[in-house]
């Protein structure tokens, strides 16, 4: 295994550029809450040789808290809010990790995240199987064709037989499975995981301390000695693999990368064990950056000039200074310290020197990026989720997706005289994606509409610590927010005129129906067949 950081020469040919992109690997790894992404994240550093020692996972007693945890609420909670962005360099690849929120109340945010990465590392609990918010996030995934790779956690507990749970993924979440490592036991009779491409099998050694300690294997799966140590677990063992190797899906690294074949991987996170052998396919398998379809062609990644899209917005990452901050894919060609860069959406053009690759909390300056890298921009508002930025080009890159919130709230202002910071407060949330915020046509009181309750609690802490507002929310009756268009901008001024009352801009200042009642809403349904309401919605 080789780990350095990452090299920051500048690369001014396409040939490097492509040789650059091809060793780029960015994906997303997700979960159901609990299942141990957060632990298996931090191992995943660990042994990719980006940090020490893991920190302690959210949640617990200790002061540390894992690497990708970095808001006050998070910590507070023990659940992931925002969703960090990782880089490390590990075998030749330079990968990108993309921490996202497991908790359904912001899958909002892992939805935008799961659009800026080109896989998927799906972790399940071998105890639960497939929960709701995997099936959900699996539903994102398969929607984009986005290859995923699944780690069966928690193999050192009792657990659901390994046979049952790949049934349970297969019929649940449709992915079809190839087990590329197989459990022999589990819990206290748990001897390790046999690697069906390697014929061996890698002896489990439970404990967190080490990274580096010599690993006994074992060759074959007739080994006489696991079979002497493990007489009843080996029994179960070999009539398993008969099965897998019989009648189990071959891996197929083609199949993988349509998205319809999953490797499967068993181990334990917090013992450190398995965690390489994710890292081993992230390296050989997970795809490089992929083109992307814009509206007037294909972007390639590894064409010369650079092009990005911005798919999250974070503010006050770093406690000590008030910032906000763009996380933008790298679609196309090369980032370089000093690049003149256009933001289509304004059509202004900017020298760009200060953008920065993270590693969790810690940042530094970067020199140079890659397509399917992710890099910060400091911006004071003006880049938005969505936004394009290229050396010149007027492109449209699509894809990110806003969801229509279900749940809607009123701020209510303890100091009326703070209604100014208020409004500056929401206008910056709204642009971030933290929740979305309505302004009624008819000058009525701002509306916020979020998908799950735990974002008004993060609104309400974010208002009072970082702009000394305090507000509670009052529930208001409203069934759905959706967006409209219609086939002629003439319909739209019809159908706002008609609707006035019950018409909002968001933050992007699209207009949204609000819709008190269903009974409201498929009556305007009816009433004009030419205007579409939409339940999600692109950026643009
Ligand atoms: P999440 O980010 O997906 O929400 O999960 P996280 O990593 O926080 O892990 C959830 C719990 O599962 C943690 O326990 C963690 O220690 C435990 N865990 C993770 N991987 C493994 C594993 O391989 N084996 C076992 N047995 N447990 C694992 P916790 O109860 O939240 O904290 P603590 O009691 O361990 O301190």
């Amino acid at each position: 295994m080789s780990t350095k950081s990452v090299a920051a020469s500048a690369v001014h040919n396409s040939t490097d550029t492509r040789s650059e992109v091809q060793r780029r690997r960015s994906f997303a790894i997700i979960s159901h809450p609990d299942a141990g992404k957060t632990t298996l994240t931090e191992k995943l550093l660990m042994f990719g040789g980006a940090i020490q020692s893991a920190g302690t996972v959210k949640g617990r007693k200790s002061s540390k808290h894992a690497t990708s945890d970095w808001m006050e609420v998070e910590k507070q909670r023990g659940i992931s809010v925002t969703s960090a962005a990782m880089q490390f360099e590990h075998d030749g690849c330079v990968i990108n990790l993309l921490d996202t929120p497991g908790h359904q109340d912001f899958s909002e945010d892992t939805y935008r995240v799961l659009t800026a990465v080109d896989a998927a590392l799906m972790v399940i609990d071998a105890a639960k199987g497939v929960e709701s918010q995997t099936i959900k996030l699996l539903e994102v995934c398969r929607a984009r064709n986005t290859p995923v790779i699944t780690f069966i956690n928690k193999m050192d507990r009792e657990v659901r037989p390994p046979l049952e749970l790949i049934d349970e993924i297969e019929d649940v979440l449709g992915v079809e499975c190839s087990p590329v490592t197989w459990p022999l036991g589990m819990g206290k009779g748990f001897a390790g995981v046999y690697n069906v491409h390697d014929d061996q099998l890698v002896r489990f050694d439970p404990g967190q301390d080490h990274v580096h300690t010599e690993t006994e294997i074992y060759k074959g799966v007739h080994n006489q000695a696991l079979k002497a140590e493990f007489p009843i677990e080996h029994e179960a063992f070999l009539d398993e693999i008969e099965l897998v190797n019989g009648a189990g899906t071959p891996f197929d690294v083609d199949r993988f990368l349509a998205g319809e074949l999953s490797p499967v991987f068993f181990g334990s996170a917090i013992n450190n064990y398995g965690v390489q052998d994710i890292l081993k396919a992230l390296v050989e398998w997970a795809p490089a950056p992929r083109p992307r379809a814009a509206e007037t062609r294909t972007v390639y990644p590894d064409e010369t000039r650079f092009s990005g899209i911005v798919f999250k917005i974070q503010a006050n990452m770093d406690p000590q200074h008030r910032d906000r901050i763009a996380f933008v894919r790298i679609c196309s060609g090369q980032y370089f310290d000093g690049i003149s860069m256009k933001h289509v959406q304004s059509g202004k053009k900017f020298r760009c020197s200060q953008a920065i690759t993270f590693m969790a909390r810690d940042r530094s300056r970067l020199q140079t990026g890659f397509a399917g890298d992710i890099i910060g921009i400091q911006n004071h508002g003006r880049l938005k989720i969505g936004d394009v930025l290229t050396e010149g080009e007027n492109l449209e890159l699509g894809g990110i997706p806003y969801f229509s919130p279900e749940l809607f709230r009123i701020p209510r202002l303890k100091d009326p005289l703070k209604a100014k910071q208020l409004k500056r407060a929401l206008k910056e949330l709204g642009e971030e994606g933290t929740i979305q915020v309505f302004e009624r046509l008819d000058g009525g009181e701002v509306m916020l509409g979020a998908v799950g309750i735990l974002q008004f609690e993060t609104v309400a802490q974010r208002l009072e610590s970082e702009f000394g507002v305090n507000a509670t929310f009052e529930p208001v009756n409203i069934h759905k927010a959706l967006w409209v268009t219609a086939e002629t901008e003439q319909m739209l001024k019809e159908f706002e005129r008609a609707n006035h009352r019950r018409l909002a801009r968001d933050a992007s200042g699209s207009l949204t129906f609000l819709a008190p009642t269903r009974q409201v809403l498929e009556l305007a349904q009816e009433k004009w067949p030419s205007v579409t309401f939409h339940t999600t919605r692109e950026y643009r």
